[in-house]
């Protein structure tokens, strides 16, 4: 590895050369990578459960596979997340002990109920067009294992919120109570949305310094503006209102201005008062201890497989 010194460091930061994870780095920015990738990471494995929910109620075979198939993609973006973070010495039981225990954050997003297959399009549309625009700069990240890992994620993110702006597009051009079933979603769905992209950037306690080391390369309020500035069009196309009274083009800025959003409610919701922490955590306790057995066995099998190799 190189000399161990910062200024070094933050030159091959500054010249865009990625970091890997033989390099010489600076504990801080070790630590703030395994803080952001593992809770992406539980983020991911979370993120299953509300869709989780409507794989057995999808309106037809052609949504459940579909719906199944991007449930599928998440767990495997937890998978490559965890992997990722294991490159910076963590360890996998260590990431998953301190989400069980209430200690490590996920995205807000996923601690709210999904009450009808409308919500389902709302996630798609809604949560990984969020996610699109937050993973998107992160395959420039300055540390080569996360970027790399984002390239494959946001391809199949693509994806995702394609079918979920079908399932919404579907909904508006049917019936009126489908019609009413998509605005409901929106309306559930809108400012969680929002405030997924995290705090104001002057509340952002993290962003100065992941900045300056090139994990983030855009802060929150930028990318939420994105957020906003892509999404609204394509509610206007859908013939929906966005449950935003605060909501106005600015031509000057050539942005949108919006509300406030209820930021008690956010921080309400990442200390674990959402309207689903509980449930969400409880299921992946239960997930994790039914699979006890299948990690005994597989590492059962590595150890006799071990003891055979000449
Ligand atoms: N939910 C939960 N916690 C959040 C949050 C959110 N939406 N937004 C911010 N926070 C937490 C931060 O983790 C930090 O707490 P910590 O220091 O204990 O980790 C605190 O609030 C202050 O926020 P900062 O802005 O200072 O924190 P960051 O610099 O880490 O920025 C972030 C937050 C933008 C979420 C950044 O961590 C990030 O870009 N993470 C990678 C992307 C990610 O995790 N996305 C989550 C959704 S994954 C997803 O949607 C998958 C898709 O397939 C559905």
């Amino acid at each position: 590895p190189t000399a161990p010194d910062e200024p070094s460091f933050q030159q091959r930061i500054d010249a865009g050369i990625k970091i890997e994870p033989r390099d010489w780095m600076p504990e801080g920015y070790r630590k703030t990578l395994v803080r952001q990738i593992s809770q992406h990471a539980h983020s991911e494995i979370v993120g299953q459960l509300p869709e989780g929910n409507w794989i057995t109620r999808a309106p037809t075979l052609r949504r459940k596979s579909i719906l199944l198939a991007k449930v599928q993609d998440e767990a495997g973006h937890g998978l490559y997340l965890y992997s990722a973070a294991e490159t910076l010495g963590a360890a996998r039981e260590d990431l998953l002990t301190d989400l069980h225990s209430g200690r490590a954050k996920y995205s807000s997003i996923f601690n709210y109920p999904t009450l009808s297959w409308a919500d389902i399009g709302a996630i798609g549309w809604l949560v990984d067009g969020s996610a699109i625009i937050n993973q998107i700069p992160l395959c420039r990240c300055s540390y080569g294992p996360y970027a790399r890992a984002m390239v494959r994620v946001c391809k199949e993110e693509a994806f995702h919120q394609r079918q979920g702006f079908d399932i919404m597009l579907t909904l508006c051009r049917g019936t009126p109570e489908q019609r009413s079933m998509a605005q409901d979603a929106l309306d559930r769905w809108w400012w969680p949305s929002v405030m997924m992209h995290g705090p104001r950037d002057e509340d952002s306690v993290n962003s100065a310094q992941s900045m300056q080391w090139k994990i983030k390369l855009h802060s929150n309020d930028e990318l939420r503006q994105k957020f906003i500035d892509q999404t609204v069009p394509q509610a206007e196309f859908l013939g929906l209102t966005i449950p935003d009274p605060g909501l106005k083009w600015n031509a000057e800025r050539q942005h949108y201005d919006y509300g406030e959003p209820n930021w008690q409610e956010f921080w309400n919701v990442i200390k674990g008062g959402g309207p689903c922490n509980r449930e969400r955590l409880r299921a992946r306790v239960k997930a994790y201890e039914d699979g006890a057995w299948v990690r005994a066995a597989a590492l059962a099998h590595a150890e006799k497989r071990a003891k055979r190799q000449p």
